[in-house]
């Protein structure tokens, strides 16, 4: 009986160890220990034998079941495995697929690079609701009560109830609101640029109902109009490039005082004339000496501040780079990925 037993195991290592798959496994694993497996019938067989012997071979034949079951769980766990391996095998030889690259927007490249170019010269970046009130956006610029700007014609007006003190609520037609909400803190001196989206009634193919401005103001003791064109220049050069010049021309805005539009040299003909500029300028904004209206509207005290504001669009500066040809401003928000993936 014990050679049996012995026979027994071995041909159980040799067929587990030959096995090809769990389900040849499972077939041995019945062959030997399943209720009729040859193992179990020996087993069986102990019952018939002598106390003494009975143990003995009771421990062999308890040894080689053991040992069987071992085995076989040893195979089944490399099956396992290998599967495992087979799903997660990464072949790092084989070459990749190259995922799409996005980037961001042209105008928020603009706006960011604005920032940097204005951030270099300590303006700080700020921004205010885009959903404001007409006190922030009209009121408190001087504007009066019957200007233009302020009917629905120009200004996209909310359904909301409008504010007891504040007004009817607009969507932001320019950044200037940003002055008055930067001036209400009394926090001096000023230096910021709010660069935010802004909407009017107007869509061709120089204008969209949404579109963005840059307004900077500086408000401080001994601040004069040459703060502001030095400003300016500094800007142009670094945005357009060291041969523009720009020049400030007298105009009229109701929180400012005096007023001008900037224009810069155009680049296409450097300031001599073309068919493009006509006569060598480009208009870039507006700007001018904060009035001092506002300066009272918001308790500064114009006798002893002065500050200088201005208001360009970034979509029109970024229009007028020389190595921009977008000939439709409304391609900006067209949401075409071949017009978009050029920039
Ligand atoms: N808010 C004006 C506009 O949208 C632009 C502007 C003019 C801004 C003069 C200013 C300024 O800060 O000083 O047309």
């Amino acid at each position: 009986m014990q050679e049996e037993l012995l026979q027994i195991k071995n041909s159980a290592m040799y067929f587990i160890m030959d096995a090809k798959n769990p389900k040849e496994l499972e077939e041995i694993k019945l062959d030997f220990l399943g209720r009729s497996g040859k193992l179990t019938l020996i087993m069986k067989e102990l019952a018939k034998l002598p106390m003494d012997k009975r143990v003995e071979i009771g421990r062999l034949a308890n040894e080689v079941k053991n040992a069987i079951e071992d085995a076989l769980q040893t195979a089944e766990d490399s099956f396992s495995q290998k599967k495992i391996d087979k799903i997660s095998r990464i072949d790092i030889s084989e070459p990749g697929i190259l995922p799409t690259l996005g980037h961001l927007h042209l105008v928020t490249q603009a706006i960011d690079e604005i920032a940097q170019i204005f951030a270099r010269i300590g303006f700080e970046r700020v921004r205010y609701p885009e959903v404001e009130w007409d006190y922030f956006a009209f009121e408190a610029l001087n504007f009066p009560k019957n200007h233009p700007a302020r009917d629905d014609w120009e200004t996209f007006f909310t359904t909301e109830t409008p504010h007891a003190r504040y007004g009817p609520q607009v969507l932001t037609p320019h950044t200037s609101n940003g002055q008055i909400r930067e001036m209400v803190k009394n926090v001096l001196p000023i230096k910021m640029l709010n660069i935010a989206k802004t909407y009017r009634r107007q869509s061709d193919i120089s204008h969209t109902l949404m579109f963005h401005q840059f307004e900077t103001l500086c408000v401080s003791e001994n601040i004069s109009i040459a703060d502001l064109k030095g400003t300016l220049a500094y800007f142009a050069k670094s945005y357009f490039g060291e041969k523009r010049k720009t020049r400030i021309r007298p105009y009229h805005f109701q929180f400012t005082e005096p007023s001008f539009e900037v224009d810069i040299s155009c680049g296409l003909c450097n300031g001599k004339g073309c068919k493009f500029c006509k006569e060598g300028w480009l208009e870039l904004g507006g700007a001018g000496m904060v009035h001092p209206n506002v300066l009272k509207e918001v308790g500064i005290n114009p006798k002893k501040y002065a500050g200088f504001a201005s208001g360009f669009g970034v979509e029109r500066v970024l229009m007028m780079r020389e190595d921009m040809h977008i000939d439709d401003l409304r391609l900006l928000y067209a949401n075409k990925l071949e017009f978009l993936q050029q920039f």
